[in-house]
Formats: C-alpha cells, sequence, structure tokens
C-alpha cells in the first residue's frame, strides 16, 4: 500500500476520505480514515466489507492495510446516487424503467442486509435524504450498489438506536423521534427500535431515483399501495424489504412489459 500513487480526491465524509490511485494497471479507490475520532467506525467499516461481501450487493474491497489503517476498493465513476439526474441526462437517458431499477436495486440492498450473513442490519447513517443518497453510488452499468457500510448495528432482541445523539428532521423515522419532548434528551432512556425504520424511508429515496418528469408522476400512482404501506405510523404495519421487492418486482414485470406489448401491437 506504501506504494500507491495518489490521484484525486473522489469525495470525502465524517469518517472516510476517498481517493483515486492506480493498482496493477486499474484505477481504484483508496480510503483513508478522515478524522482519527471516527477510528472504530473506520474499522467497523472494513470488518462489514469483509463479512457482507463479496456480492452484487455492496462495493468490492480489493485488499487493506490494518497497520495503515487504509484500504482499497473498486472505483466507480459515476460516484453518489445525489447525481441521478445528471447521469441519466447526460447519457440521454428517458427511461423511466432505468430509474425504477435503481428503486429495485435500493429495495434489493436492504433486503439483503435485513437477512445477512453478519444478522439483521439496520443502514443507521441516513438521517437525511442527501446523506442517505451519499452512501450508495450508481455503477457504470447503472446500478445501484452499497458503499458505506460503517453503520450498520445489528438488530437483535433489544433493537438499536442510531447514533448516540438526538435526531430530527422530517425524514427520520417517527420511532427514531425523542417521544418525551418535555425532558431532554438521554440515550438510556431512547426507546429501541429496528429494521423498519429502513422501510419508513424507501418512499422519499426512490421518488428521488424517479425523478420529476411527467412519465415518473405517471409511475409513481401505481408505487402508491406498497408506499403508503411503507409510511405507516406505527413500524410493525410497515412491509418487510422481501414483501416491498416482491411489489416492486411484479410491477417491473407488467408495466413495462404491457408497455412492449402494446408497441409491438402498434407496429
Ligand atoms: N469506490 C468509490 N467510487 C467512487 N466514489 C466513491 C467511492 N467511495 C466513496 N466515494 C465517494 O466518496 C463519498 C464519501 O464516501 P463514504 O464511504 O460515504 O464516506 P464516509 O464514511 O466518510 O461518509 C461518497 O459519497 C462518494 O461520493
Ligand atoms: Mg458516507
Amino acid at each position: 500500500m506504501t506504494h500507491l500513487e495518489i490521484g484525486d480526491l473522489i469525495g470525502y465524509g465524517a469518517v472516510k476520505q476517498v481517493y483515486q490511485t492506480t493498482w496493477h494497471n486499474t484505477t481504484v479507490a483508496v480510503v483513508y480514515v478522515n478524522n482519527r475520532d471516527y477510528i472504530n467506525d473506520f474499522l467497523h467499516g472494513l470488518e462489514m466489507l469483509k463479512a457482507l461481501g463479496p456480492n452484487k450487493y455492496i462495493v468490492q474491497l480489493i485488499g487493506f492495510c490494518l497497520k495503515d489503517k487504509v484500504y482499497l476498493i473498486e472505483y466507480h465513476p459515476l460516484g453518489n446516487s445525489v447525481h441521478v439526474d445528471e447521469i441519466f441526462i447526460k447519457n440521454n437517458i428517458y427511461d423511466i424503467k432505468k430509474r425504477f431499477n435503481l428503486c429495485v436495486d435500493y429495495v434489493r440492498i436492504l433486503e439483503f442486509l435485513h437477512n445477512s450473513p453478519g444478522g439483521k442490519r439496520v443502514m443507521c447513517d441516513s438521517n437525511s435524504l442527501n446523506k442517505t443518497l451519499e452512501q450508495y453510488l450508481i455503477t457504470s452499468s447503472l446500478s445501484l450498489i452499497l458503499n458505506d457500510v460503517d453503520a450498520l448495528p445489528e438488530v437483535g432482541h433489544e433493537g438499536i438506536i442510531c447514533g448516540h445523539r438526538e435526531l430530527q428532521g422530517s425524514f427520520i423515522a417517527p420511532e427514531q423521534k425523542w417521544p418525551y419532548p418535555t425532558h431532554s434528551y438521554q440515550e438510556d432512556r431512547m426507546p429501541p427500535y429496528d429494521e423498519k425504520v429502513d422501510i419508513w424511508k424507501i418512499p422519499p429515496v426512490c421518488n428521488y431515483f424517479l425523478g420529476k418528469s411527467e412519465a415518473a408522476k405517471v409511475f409513481r400512482y401505481h408505487l402508491h399501495p406498497i408506499h403508503r404501506k411503507c409510511r405507516e405510523k406505527y413500524a410493525v404495519h410497515r412491509p418487510s424489504a422481501r414483501e416491498v421487492l416482491n411489489f416492486y418486482e411484479k410491477l417491473l414485470q407488467e408495466y413495462f412489459v404491457d408497455k412492449f406489448t402494446l408497441t409491438r401491437e402498434e407496429l
């Protein structure tokens, strides 16, 4: 690792700095810790990459050096999923199916995390829409993969709490909010929750992927029944990632097959 020539900064967050580098004539991403206070999150992220991968849902780990606190992962030039609009416009893609595929990938990733070989994992680093989108990358074949696996606590019998501070904002699930407004936040009095917080966040993420076109507006109507269930106030009433995925996959087959048949009939 010490012989790597470090190239441009690709991105950074609270925990990591990511640069381009060349390794065996291939461009890859080299990941360093950005803030020593988060060294444990950095190391946990590396452990999760090892424990959960390799698979099609998560960025591919190439190598690591624990002594130098650095690792190499596959480089994805299209970057994180905040840039979905730019990416599709630049590539002249106005096909709602390709955008919906990102929603399907997103729910496939959640389904994998909720039933992973490392237990039932929750995507905690997702307190706002932008933060959530930054944790996922768009590959050159326009699929979505999870990149940031630093904050994936396991839901045991007791449930989990994301982070150590009070969470606020309109994006988080209702059960993630401090329920005693007359008292200030105390971590040990915060009721734990489970993976259904990820389900609550599916509709805004998928709507972002679909974009604001007329076709997206029409298509969203077909997602309404399942998205309404994802937004149930009480977590137990929300569907599992598997159930959302079943709905999405059925729609993917039926909605677009119908369109294809129509086009053929018209010909
Ligand atoms: N392998 C990669 N290929 C391309 N861009 C990447 C890659 N890894 C990270 N990035 C960019 O760096 C940003 C920060 O990475 P991330 O793993 O989320 O760091 P942090 O843990 O500090 O939040 C991502 O949002 C993305 O834009
Ligand atoms: Mg991140």
